[in-house]
């Protein structure tokens, strides 16, 4: 489905691996919970990692020298013992060709006994080494290693279920201006509600987002619908 900035795709995300090599400047995404993969897997954790693996290593072929991979995820209770699954998506970007330059604690919902209430927000350059950038080009909200950022509203599916997963727009706003420009090419392999896709589209980035979930397709339209695009680059 077409857009005027972008392209929606309700296909898996393997599908980024037909994408131009070195093209884009920022993939973003935020993956599924293990749980909520394939119910009938007895291995979760495999699953969930295997998927990443591909999201990374066609990731890293789309991404021009200078572009980013930025993972934001939430950590997870497995058979009640804490998965610290950030890490593990951590070390395969760092195995598949990637270098963490940034982390970010984003706290987002009150503690709760079902779910970690922050997420990491982690962001990676290709190569194995960088040159650190001068810390004047760096906004003061990007020094402020904790974010204090609501979560969204919880919306529903066409199925009527409620879509947990939402970022709050401002998060995906925050990092597609400071890691783009309009007119680069910005990859969401997840596109869940659509929080992302929408702020690519308004900020003027080109954009290609994937989801699998046919389900979402209502949720996702609403979230284009109010979509207004922005005729300057800052973000207050
Ligand atoms: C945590 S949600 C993303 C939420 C999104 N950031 C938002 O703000 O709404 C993860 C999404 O990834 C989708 N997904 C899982 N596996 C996928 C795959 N292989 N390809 C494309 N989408 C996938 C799920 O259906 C789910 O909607």
């Amino acid at each position: 489905m077409d857009f005027k900035y972008g392209k929606l795709i309700m296909k898996s995300n393997d599908l980024m691996r037909d994408i131009e090599s070195k093209s884009a400047q920022v993939v973003i995404g935020s993956p599924p919970y293990s749980g909520n993969m394939n119910q009938t897997s007895k291995n979760s954790k495999g699953c969930f990692l295997n998927l990443m693996k591909g999201v990374i290593f066609n990731g890293h072929q789309i991404l021009s020298d200078s572009g980013v991979f930025i993972n934001i995820s939430t950590d997870e209770r497995v058979n009640g013992s804490l998965w610290q699954k950030s890490n593990d998506i951590a070390f395969l970007a760092q195995e598949l060709g990637f270098t963490l330059i940034d982390h970010i604690i984003w706290s987002r919902t009150k503690v709760s006994l079902f779910r970690v209430p922050f997420s990491h927000i982690m962001i990676f350059k290709k190569g194995k080494t960088i040159t650190p950038s001068p810390s004047k080009e760096l906004s003061r909200t990007f020094l402020e290693k904790i974010w204090h950022i609501p979560d969204s509203q919880i919306r529903k599916d066409s199925l009527g279920l409620k879509f947990t997963g939402a970022l709050n727009p401002k998060v995906a706003e925050l990092l597609i201006s400071r890691y783009s420009k309009p007119g680069d090419l910005v990859v969401n392999p997840f596109v869940g509600s659509g929080t992302i896709i929408a702020q690519a589209e308004s900020l003027r980035r080109k954009w290609i987002g994937y989801e699998i979930n046919r389900d979402l397709l209502p949720l996702i339209k609403e979230t284009m619908g109010r979509v207004v695009i922005k005729t300057s680059n800052t973000v207050e």
